[in-house]
């Protein structure tokens, strides 16, 4: 029999030994494959300023448990069969140890009749039981797989439908800053990074959770970041694709983009490096433990202590063994990449939005009535830039109000703010005297504010479910009335497949007129209180802009309108025309009233005027 203490003695003696050779030859190959599992490490994305505040370097174990508590039973199972393969990884190289020890008799005998009966009387006993713990080892090992891609898929659906629903939800300002290919590479990249180590995750977090170095994965995140820059850059390139061509901008782009795919390269061939060097070391441990078997298995089969069958037994079990610990420096990669990845999930779901839905107060009548009161703001990306200082303004229920003033004084800014898309510096915005930061943003919008830009955008879809996006339990009724109040009816009608027209993903196929008054059915058909125009017309046409303004006369009617306009001819008929220059509210009063005062409003038109005489 063996004594253990002799063994190790022996591994750690003849293992320095045999070093070097063993490891020159076995390991250059390893760390090459390697390396490269490494360095294609998907693409990622950063998150840079934003959330800075936010403590990210620890992966939450029991943050990722919650993911996975559910499929406890699955995760029970996995972890038991992972388990039971492990012991019969052991018992296996045993059991054909008894199978050598026959076959080395039989080898030993002079009149050696391999085949004879003996033989396999002797053999079937062995034999048969090294079969039946191969079968049993491939069963538990299918256990073990498929319930942890059962755990894996289900976390990572909950992990994203968790991300997406926190970040849909966050305020404009995260999306000033965020690129948005970089939110979805978060959303499909990090997160199948993370799905992908979770197969790994049982094994590594049960022998080497603690041992991992927070160097590795802060250069981990740190590649992923870049990764993610770089596809920003080109995903921002691609969805923008006529604008980069209209500047033949196709190769200076692919420059931008090299430079970032390239300081990613960079990163990732460093994190490569890391992570190699951590394996190769782990290897050499393993490869000693290999060799100093064989060296001190061999004196002892030669000095005939131990039988071949045993010394085969011991060698395939060390290998075995040396085989799943460096599978496992191997996870280390996986392991390392996956918990960075997930805690950059995290940092987003973690972002808590300013301006909470579904809280607040719903008025049950609403006049639409409102009032800036000495408004100041500034856009937190640009915080020492004040578009808006003690800005005052009240729109009367029910009637046009027109705000005009050079472009970039803040006019979109004011419709911004009353939709809550930013939240003031100081100052009150009221709804039939109610403070709007008391309101349901969710209510505000849905039911109160109609929002009609220069540049509407529709959904990849029919559009039916385009006009039906501003009330989704509208009938079919309800969108076709809707059309025909904003003059779309009879277009749409004329469409090879009427309201099932798909308008493609940007609405190319319509025209911008016809886009228009689509968005118009759509802000038409929650029956706002509040109408906002912000230059609806300004892109348009003098044709579609004359069918434009007919339909939007028409949908004003009894409305709170706030109207903003560059082109000055378009709201002369306003019941209320307001200036503003400098942030603040400058001058206020019919077309006429200002026309005789002479001040900024009669030279806004008469620039207008001049211009258009040229
Ligand atoms: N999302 C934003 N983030 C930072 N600054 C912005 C943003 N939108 C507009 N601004 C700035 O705010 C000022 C007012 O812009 P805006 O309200 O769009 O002007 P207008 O509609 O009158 O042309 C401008 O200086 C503009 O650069
Ligand atoms: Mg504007």
């Amino acid at each position: 029999s063996l004594k253990p203490k002799r063994w190790s003695v022996a591994v750690i003696g003849s293992g320095v030994i045999g070093v070097s050779y063993y490891v020159y030859h076995k390991n250059r190959a390893k760390c090459d494959l390697d390396v490269d599992e490494v360095v294609d490490i998907g693409d990622t994305l950063s998150l840079q300023s934003l959330n800075q505040s936010i403590e990210s370097e620890n992966f939450n174990l029991r943050r990722i448990w919650l993911y996975l508590r559910s499929d406890s039973m699955y995760l029970l199972i996995a972890i038991t069969s992972a388990l039971i393969v492990a012991i019969l990884n052991i018992e296996i190289p045993l059991s054909i140890g008894s199978v050598m020890d026959v076959l080395s008799r039989f080898a030993n005998e002079e009149n050696s009749s391999f085949w004879s009966n003996r033989f396999f009387v002797e053999m079937k006993g062995p034999a048969h039981r090294v079969f039946q713990l191969f079968v049993l080892q491939s069963l538990f090992t299918f256990a073990y797989i498929s319930s942890l891609a059962v755990v894996g898929e289900k976390a990572a659906s909950r992990i994203r439908s968790d991300l997406f629903a926190s970040i849909i939800r966050l305020d404009t300002s995260f999306f000033d800053i965020q690129k948005s290919s970089e939110i979805i590479s978060r959303l499909t990249n990090d997160v199948q990074e993370f799905k992908s180590s979770f197969k790994l995750f049982v094994p590594s977090m049960v022998f080497c959770g603690s041992f991992l170095g927070s160097y590795l994965r802060q250069m981990s995140k740190e590649s992923q970041a870049q990764s993610a820059k770089a596809s920003g850059v080109a995903g921002e390139a691609i969805s923008n694709v006529r604008t980069v061509k209209a500047f033949a901008m196709e190769e200076s782009q692919s420059i931008v983009y090299d430079r970032e795919l390239m300081a990613a390269e960079e990163l990732n061939i460093k994190l490569g490096l890391g992570i190699g060097v951590l394996q190769g070391l782990t290897n050499l441990g393993l490869n000693c433990i290999v060799l100093g078997t064989l060296v001190y298995g061999g004196k002892l089969l030669s000095s005939d202590e131990i039988s071949a069958g045993n010394l085969m037994s011991f060698l395939v079990a060390t290998q075995t063994i040396q085989k799943s610990l460096s599978q496992l420096s191997l996870m280390f990669g996986h392991f390392i990449r996956g918990t960075s990845a997930i805690t950059r999930v995290f940092e987003y779901i973690d972002i808590k939005p300013t301006v909470v839905l579904n809280t607040g107060v719903i008025l049950n009548k609403v006049v639409g009535e409102i009032e800036f009161r000495n408004v100041g703001f500034s856009y937190p990306t640009r915080s020492g830039h004040k578009v808006l200082k003690d800005f005052n303004l009240k729109l009367i229920p029910a009637k046009v109000t027109a705000i005009c003033g050079h472009s970039g004084e803040g006019k979109s800014t004011i419709a911004s703010l009353l939709e809550r898309f930013y939240d003031i510096d100081y100052g009150s915005i009221t709804l039939d005297g109610c403070d709007i930061k008391t309101l349901d943003p969710n209510w505000l919008r849905r039911h109160v504010i109609g929002f009609i830009n220069q540049e509407p955008i529709l959904f990849g879809t029919t559009v039916m479910e385009n006009i039906r996006f501003g009330k989704p339990e509208a009938t079919d009724e309800e969108v076709m009335s809707a059309a025909r109040l904003a003059n779309a009816h009879n277009f749409i009608t004329d469409f090879p497949d009427g309201y099932q027209t798909i308008v493609g993903e940007r609405g190319v196929t319509v025209s911008g007129g016809q886009k228009q008054r689509i968005a118009i059915a759509r802000a038409l058909i929650k029956n706002p209180n509040v109408l906002i125009l912000d230059e609806a017309t300004s892109a348009l046409d003098t044709e579609s802009e004359a069918l434009v303004q007919e339909a939007l006369e028409k949908v004003m009617k009894n409305r709170t309108v706030l109207v903003i306009a560059h082109r000055l001819s378009t709201i002369q008929n306003a019941d209320m025309i307001a200036v503003i220059s400098k942030g603040r509210l400058a001058e206020i009063g019919t077309h006429s009233q200002l026309i005789k005062e002479k001040g900024l409003y009669w030279n806004l038109i008469r620039q207008q005027f001049d211009a258009s005489d040229d």
